[in-house]
């Protein structure tokens, strides 16, 4: 297995170009199941959740393939795939593959609309937490869906189509937003979906769908109306930048000092992770080519941060603000809203030298001034992250162990790192 190998102490300085986002580009992969046409997507990351979903489509008949490189091309920009679903072969999906990815469990909702029939495993427990799939099969329901559960599976039948309903979810939730929405695009006639989760990533399958011949009105807020449609199209999409990847770089620049270009990506993605991190001393500005973000010798202030969702503090941060914290003057009081488990770099930053206490759903971090370098690893990809942006900061050498994690969610994270001044390389496993 790869490990990553950092020396820390030296400051960032340069421009990193933004991935399309992960949690973007799953759910637009998945849309492909409901047309029997092409759907090209543009700006697709080379991340492994990306090949695990390519292979998991794969086997419920969609024909993938990946442009070439072009000759000038650099293997910055992201890949250009074509997803085409000319026939389903297959409308169920195994607890092996399932439980590799929680995302592919999604598949549902394309596969019972247009098969009327479907048969996904449950994908079970992860590391940051229970994660119940319960608020995406009552929206399947309340479409019509009928559903059972059967030796661990999720079985979904609707023989004569979806209708078009009322789905009011009791929680903010992205997974089942998505769920509704590509459930809701074929159905017939109009479903309105009330507090719908707003992240970007939700208006960009909303998007994606539209162009697909899909009609749906305010993604991105808080209700969605939907106008069900007898079939949706092939079309052509461009993935949208990652915001998570972003939010890590800028947070490690503000842990190292320096100056970052965060290319491709605007504040409006990143709000309010961007000023907490002003807060804590980085100067955040942003034009045309993107967020600028940087940090000059003085200390780092304590800031209280609580996750919620979008346009909240991500959960898919806390793990790397976490870890700037812990060089902070002062106590940071880290509360965790959205996942109840997802402390689990608490106690590797601890053998860095961090000193961070957990009081129920937060954690009270206490800066100190120096972190010492030691071997790490973490159970998930944001948690792991953080030992990187940790690792950055601290004295001597740090190994980051089970970079797999990383590799799921993060663009050649030691080329981008390396090339604005990081000392950081992969040591092959
Ligand atoms: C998405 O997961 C992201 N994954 C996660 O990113 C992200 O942390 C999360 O949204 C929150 O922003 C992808 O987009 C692929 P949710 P999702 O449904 O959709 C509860 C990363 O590191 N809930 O919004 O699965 C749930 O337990 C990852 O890239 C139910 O109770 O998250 C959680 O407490 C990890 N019942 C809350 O809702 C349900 O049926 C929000 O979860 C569904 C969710």
């Amino acid at each position: 297995m790869d490990r990553i190998q950092i020396r820390g102490g030296a400051a960032l300085n340069g421009v990193i170009p933004i991935s399309g986002a992960k949690n973007a580009a799953l759910p637009l992969m998945i849309a492909s199941l409901l047309t029997d046409q092409t759907l090209t997507l543009e700006n697709l990351p080379r991340l492994a959740d990306v090949a695990q979903l390519a292979h998991i489509l794969g086997n419920h008949g969609v024909d993938y393939s990946v442009d070439g490189k072009r000759i000038g091309e650099d293997t910055g920009s992201g890949q250009t795939a074509h997803l085409r679903a000319r026939t389903i072969v297959d409308t169920s999906a195994p607890y092996e593959l399932v439980a590799k990815m929680r995302a592919s469990f999604w598949v549902i909702a394309p596969l019972v609309a247009r098969m009327g029939a479907a048969r996904v495993s449950l994908p079970g427990g992860c590391a940051i937490g229970t994660r119940p799939v319960d608020l995406l099969l009552m929206a399947l329901e309340k479409l019509g869906a009928q559903i059972d559960i059967d030796g661990g599976y999720a079985v979904a039948k609707a023989p004569k189509g979806l209708i078009g309903a009322e789905i009011e979810f009791p929680k903010v939730t992205v997974g089942g937003t998505h769920v509704a929405m590509m459930a809701a695009s074929t159905a017939h006639g109009a479903t309105l979906i009330r507090n719908a989760a707003r992240e970007p990533e939700v208006a960009d399958l909303a998007a994606c769908l539209n162009k697909m011949g899909a009609r749906i009105r305010g993604a991105g807020s808080s209700t969605i109306e939907i106008e069900g449609v007898a079939r949706l199209n092939g079309a052509h999409h461009r993935v949208l930048p990652d915001r998570i990847e972003a939010g890590t770089y800028a947070t490690a620049v503000a842990m190292t000092g320096g100056d970052l270009m965060l290319e491709g990506v605007g504040e409006d993605l990143l709000e309010e992770a961007l000023e907490a991190l002003t807060a804590a001393g980085a100067t955040v500005t942003s034009d045309n080519r993107g967020v600028r973000v940087r940090r000059n010798g003085a200390g780092l202030k304590a800031v209280d941060i609580a996750t919620a969702p979008f346009p909240g503090f991500p959960t898919d941060l806390q793990a790397q603000f976490m870890a700037l914290m812990t060089r902070a003057r002062g106590v940071s009081r880290i509360k965790e809203t959205i996942f109840e488990n997802r402390f689990m770099h608490v106690q590797e930053l601890a053998r860095l030298g961090a000193s961070i206490k957990l009081e129920g759903d937060t954690a009270i971090v206490s800066g100190v001034k120096r972190l010492r370098g030691a071997p790490v690893m973490a159970t998930d990809l944001r948690a792991s992250v953080s030992l990187v942006i940790a690792g950055l900061a601290a004295d001597g050498e740090t190994i980051v162990n089970r970079v797999y994690h990383l590799d799921r969610g993060f663009e050649r994270l030691e080329e981008k790192l390396g090339a604005c001044g990081a000392d950081i390389a992969r040591i092959a496993g």
